[in-house]
Parts: structure tokens; C-alpha cells; sequence
């Protein structure tokens, strides 16, 4: 038995990274997956390489930091008989110090980070509730566990996350809808590349980065999307408002 079988899943920021991994993951275990992104060509890429392998996805070119535009893609999760998981991934790091953040570098980072979960989660709880049953799994970071000095705007934001994850699971636990949050350390994905990037000598910021970690390495998008397929899987059944870190102990020192 695969474990997410036919279960409506929406995952946002599913055209790169992590959110293409999870959904090539979810669809192996049978999931009918919902991806939204506003990047439409990767959106697609990753829907024909599903599809061809004989899985279920639809593609919805969203910006999830636009009520509307959510408001749009849980519509079409409704007409799919409503969301039963629902993985809020997208994110931005806008990788710029306090002081050289502007008010649109700080929207975007909230917006897209932020905004996106709340409400996407009101949108998905709506139809969850009628189901009696749903999971849904934010994507944090270890930034909103620990201070980011090279971006305060995403730590905040990411901070923000782990406080609705916690209101939302006691909120939601009385109908069956379990909310939880994966932290995850630096993890191998074209947003990595691009802050390595603005950080310097790419060679040099990744040697001197790893060192922060004990497990002496980045993870994969691949072992991220393995922590939400627990969460979105009745093998967590009894777990709801848990904080995550997959982060090969980077926080634990
Ligand atoms: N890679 C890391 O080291 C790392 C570490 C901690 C947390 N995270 C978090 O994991 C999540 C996924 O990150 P990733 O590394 O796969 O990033 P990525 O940049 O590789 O992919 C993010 C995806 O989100 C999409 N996106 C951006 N803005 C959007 C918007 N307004 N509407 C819809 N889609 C939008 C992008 O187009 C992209 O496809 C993010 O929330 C990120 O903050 C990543």
C-alpha cells in the first residue's frame, strides 16, 4: 500500500528544489499532486516528468503571495475533492543585512515566506474541516530557530512560520487536522546556490559553512521531502505542532 494514496496534496514552490523533490516523492506514493509556482516553466518540466512516469499532477501558476491567486488554486483543489495535504514550501531569501534591507525587500520576504502559509492554510482548512481529516506541513528553516545576520528579513519571516504552525496545530487539532513545521539547515537547491553566491568565493563560503555542521555536509532536497512525507502520512498520526530540524545537527551546537 503507498501511503499517500489518492490523496489530494498541494505543494507550493514545486517548480525547483525541494518542492520538485517532494513532489516527485508524493507522486511515487500515489499521491494526486496540485503544484503551484510562479515559475511556469519548471512547474511544467516537473508535471510532464510525473506524468510520464505514470503519476497524477496538475500544474496551477501561482503567486502565493496574493490571496487571490491562492484563493484561485484551492478552487481547483476543491473541484479535485479538496485538499487533503497541503505542503507550503515556496520561499524567497532575499539575502541582504538590516541595514541595507528597503520596505520592498522586507514585503517580498514576508509576503512570499509568510502571508503564503496563512493563507494558504485558510483556504486548505476549509476543505479539511468538510473532509474531517488533514495535514499540513510548513516549510521554516533553521533561520527562524536562530538569528540569520545575512538576512534578518527571512529569519523573521521564518520565525513567524513556527508561531503559526503552533497556533494553527492547537487551533485545528479538535478536527483531525494536524499542523507541523521542518526546519531545515543549508540544503542543496538552487536558493542555496544563489546565497552561497551573494556570500563570496563559492569554494570558500561552502567550506567554511560545512564546518557549522556536524554532520560535516548540506543536505539534499530528497531528505527534506522524506521528513514531509512522514508528516503527511498517517505514520504521524499523533504528531501536530512539532518543529522539525533537518539540519544534520547545525542547531544542536
Ligand atoms: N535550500 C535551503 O538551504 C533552505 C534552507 C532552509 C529553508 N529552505 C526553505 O525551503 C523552501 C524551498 O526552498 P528551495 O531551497 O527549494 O528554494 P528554490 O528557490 O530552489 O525553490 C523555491 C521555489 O519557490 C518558488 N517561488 C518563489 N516565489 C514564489 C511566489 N511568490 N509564488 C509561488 N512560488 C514562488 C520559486 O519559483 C521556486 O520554484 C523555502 O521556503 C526555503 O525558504 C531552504
Amino acid at each position: 500500500m503507498k501511503r499517500l494514496d489518492g490523496k489530494v496534496v498541494v505543494i507550493t514552490g514545486v517548480s525547483a528544489g525541494i518542492g520538485r523533490a517532494t513532489a516527485e516523492l508524493f507522486a511515487k506514493e500515489g499521491a494526486l499532486i496540485l503544484g503551484a509556482d510562479i515559475n511556469e516553466d519548471g512547474g511544467e518540466s516537473i508535471t510532464e516528468k510525473i506524468q510520464v512516469s505514470g503519476g497524477s499532477m496538475t500544474f496551477v501558476k501561482t503567486d502565493v503571495s496574493s490571496e487571490s491567486g491562492i484563493k484561485a488554486l484551492f478552487e481547483v483543489a476543491g473541484e479535485m475533492g479538496g485538499v487533503d495535504v497541503l505542503f507550503n514550501n515556496a520561499g524567497v531569501e532575499v539575502a541582504k543585512g538590516l541595514l541595507d534591507t528597503s520596505e520592498e525587500n522586507w514585503n517580498q520576504s514576508v509576503n512570499v515566506n509568510l502571508k503564503s502559509v496563512f493563507f494558504c492554510s485558510k483556504y486548505a482548512i476549509q476543505q479539511m474541516k468538510e473532509k474531517g481529516k488533514g495535514a499540513i506541513i510548513n516549510n521554516s528553516s533553521v533561520a527562524g530557530l536562530v538569528g540569520s545576520t545575512f538576512s534578518p528579513a527571512y529569519s523573521a519571516a521564518k520565525g513567524g512560520i513556527i508561531a503559526l504552525t503552533k497556533t494553527l496545530a492547537a487551533d485545528f487539532g479538535e478536527f483531525n487536522i494536524r499542523v507541523n513545521c521542518i526546519c531545515p539547515g543549508a540544503i542543496e537547491t538552487p536558493m542555496l546556490e544563489r546565497v552561497i553566491d551573494f556570500q563570496g568565493d563559492p569554494q570558500e563560503v561552502r567550506a567554511r559553512r560545512k564546518k557549522n555542521y556536524p554532520m560535516g555536509r548540506f543536505g539534499t532536497a530528497k531528505e527534506v521531502a522524506q521528513t514531509a512525507l512522514f508528516l503527511a502520512s498517517d505514520d504521524s498520526s499523533f504528531v501536530t505542532g512539532a518543529i522539525i530540524a533537518v539540519d544534520g545537527g547545525f542547531t544542536s551546537k
